[in-house]
C-alpha cells in the first residue's frame, strides 16, 4: 500500500510540469485546454496568449480589466478563490476565457459563456455570453473579436443551438463583425 503522506507527495510531484530545463508548477485552471480554439489561439498576434481563467489570474489582474465594465467592488484574495471554486466546481456550465499579455504577464481581456440546460429544443443548451471586457491600453487589437470566437467556439463544442448576448446600442457594430445580429429586446428588472 501508499501512505496518505506519500500519496500527496506524489500528487504534488505530478503537478509539476517540465518547461525546458527549469520546473515550474502547474497552475490551476476553469477548464480543460479542449475548449480553447486552437484556431483563436494561432491567430492573436506574438506575445499574446489564450487560457482558461486560471487561479492566480486575481495577481495578473483579471478584476482591473474587469472594471471596464462595471463596479467589481473590493475583492481579497479570499472572496476571488470562493468565486473560483464555485466556478470550477460547476465547470460544465462556466466557461472564462481570458487573454493574457506574456510579456507582462497581465490579462489583457476576458470574456464568459455560460451554458444554459433548457426543456425546449428536446434539452436543448444555449450558450450566454457575458463580461466581455478589454483592457482600455490593449482596446482595438482585436482582442475583443478573439474572445468572441473563442467562447462561440465553445457554445458549438458544447453543443449550444445557439449563442446570446445583452450589449449596449453603442457595442452593437462590434458584436455584428463578431457575426451576432440584432434579436429582440433586452429587459432589467434592478434589486
Ligand atoms: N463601434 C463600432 N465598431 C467597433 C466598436 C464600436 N464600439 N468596437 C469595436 N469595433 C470594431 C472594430 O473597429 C473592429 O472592426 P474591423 O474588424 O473592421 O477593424 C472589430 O469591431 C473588432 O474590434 P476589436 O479590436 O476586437 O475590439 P476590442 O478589442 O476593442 O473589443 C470591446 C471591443 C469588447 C467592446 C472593448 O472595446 C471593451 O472592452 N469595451 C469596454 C467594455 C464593454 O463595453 N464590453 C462589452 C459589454 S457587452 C457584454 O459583455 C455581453
Amino acid at each position: 500500500g501508499i501512505s496518505a503522506r506519500d500519496f500527496v507527495e506524489l500528487i504534488s510531484m505530478l503537478a509539476y510540469t517540465s518547461t525546458g530545463s527549469e520546473l515550474s508548477c502547474a497552475e490551476e485552471v476553469l477548464f480543460e485546454d479542449k475548449y480553447l480554439s486552437p484556431e483563436v489561439q494561432s491567430n492573436l498576434h506574438e506575445g499574446y496568449k489564450l487560457y482558461p481563467l486560471r487561479a492566480n489570474d486575481f495577481e495578473r489582474g483579471y478584476l482591473d480589466v474587469l472594471s471596464v465594465l462595471t463596479e467589481v467592488g473590493d475583492h481579497t484574495v479570499e472572496t476571488w478563490n470562493s468565486q473560483f471554486q464555485f466556478m470550477k466546481k460547476h465547470n460544465d456550465t462556466y466557461f472564462t476565457v481570458t487573454i493574457t499579455d506574456e510579456k507582462s504577464d497581465r490579462i489583457a481581456a476576458t470574456g464568459t459563456i455560460l451554458i444554459e440546460h433548457k426543456f425546449v429544443h428536446k434539452n436543448g443548451l444555449v450558450g450566454h455570453i457575458e463580461d466581455i471586457a478589454v483592457d482600455s491600453s490593449h482596446q482595438g487589437k482585436k482582442l475583443g473579436l478573439r474572445i468572441i470566437e473563442a467562447l462561440k467556439f465553445i457554445g458549438q463544442l458544447t453543443g449550444c443551438y445557439k449563442v446570446i448576448l445583452d450589449c449596449s446600442v453603442k457595442n452593437i457594430p462590434f458584436y455584428e463583425k463578431c457575426g451576432f445580429t440584432p434579436k429582440e429586446s433586452q429587459m432589467a428588472w434592478y434589486i
